[in-house]
């Protein structure tokens, strides 16, 4: 089954970076296709029907505050024009929960998902409880603790952390069940030649052909690594900080 993509933002020129680099390949080999929108297409009208010359896509916030909001109405029409029935309504947003390797994986079996790009202080949070009431799977997902500007950044990595996990996109799947959170843990350091560079050392253990035991090392390296970089992946009896 082909994935579908569809992109609603203001900035649709930023997009052109899914034509280059894997996802350029995925989409040749016709395993995904992306569609990008300008959700200004969708603001020629004010929600009472009279024509907007400025195809506005925000508005002060009810309650008060800095910033704008970005208007029900708008983002209602462009998903109603771009969500499918199967969809999946994906919501970049600080303060959505975060996308994970297992979220990633979640969503790389959805049949289409549609990335609602919100730019100021947000997309009116009826958007979200709409299409959750009407029967839509809606993820509001967190790139990580930190602000940007607006959930195109965020867009594309989610686009890229899912598109490589569409069975047939990466060359070697091994990779995949290798790398960095595929089982929990960081991924072990890898080398290549030559087996000593610049007064560094490649470990013996992985010149010694053993598996088994580059296997065991390789283990016990993760756990280090995650132990001190993330312990936060960890349970305590695992020196960890759940
Ligand atoms: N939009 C702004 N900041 C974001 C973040 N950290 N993750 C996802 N979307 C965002």
């Amino acid at each position: 089954m082909r994935m579908r993509i569809d992109v609603v933002t203001i900035f649709p020129e930023f997009f052109g970076v899914l034509d280059v680099s894997l996802l350029g390949k995925a989409r040749q080999s016709e395993l995904v296709e992306t569609h990008v929108h300008d959700l200004r297409d969708y603001a020629a009208f004010k929600a009472d029907g009279s024509p907007d010359v400025h195809r506005t896509v925000d508005d002060a916030p009810f309650g008060g505050g800095a910033g704008m909001v970005m208007k029900p109405d708008v983002w209602g029409k462009a998903l109603d024009d771009v969500l499918k029935p199967t969809g999946v309504l994906v919501i970049p947003s600080p303060a959505g929960v975060p996308f994970t390797q297992a979220l990633a994986a979640e969503l790389s079996e959805a049949p289409q998902l549609v990335f609602a790009c919100g730019r100021y202080e947000g997309i009116d949070a009826r958007v979200a409880e709409h299409y959750a009431q009407d029967g839509y799977r809606v993820v509001e997902a967190s790139l990580g603790d930190y602000v940007l500007n607006g959930g195109e950044v965020a867009a594309v990595a989610m686009i890229e952390a899912i598109t490589r996990l569409i069975p047939g996109f990466m060359g070697n799947a091994q990779s995949i069940v290798e790398e960095s959170h595929a089982d929990g843990l960081l991924e072990y350091p890898s080398y290549t030649r030559p087996a000593s560079w610049r007064g560094l050392d490649v470990p013996d253990i992985l010149l010694s052909g053993h598996h088994a035991r580059i296997a065991e090392w390789r283990h016990a390296q993760q756990l280090e690594r995650t132990r001190e970089r993330r312990p936060d992946l960890l349970p305590p009896a695992e020196g960890g900080a759940w």
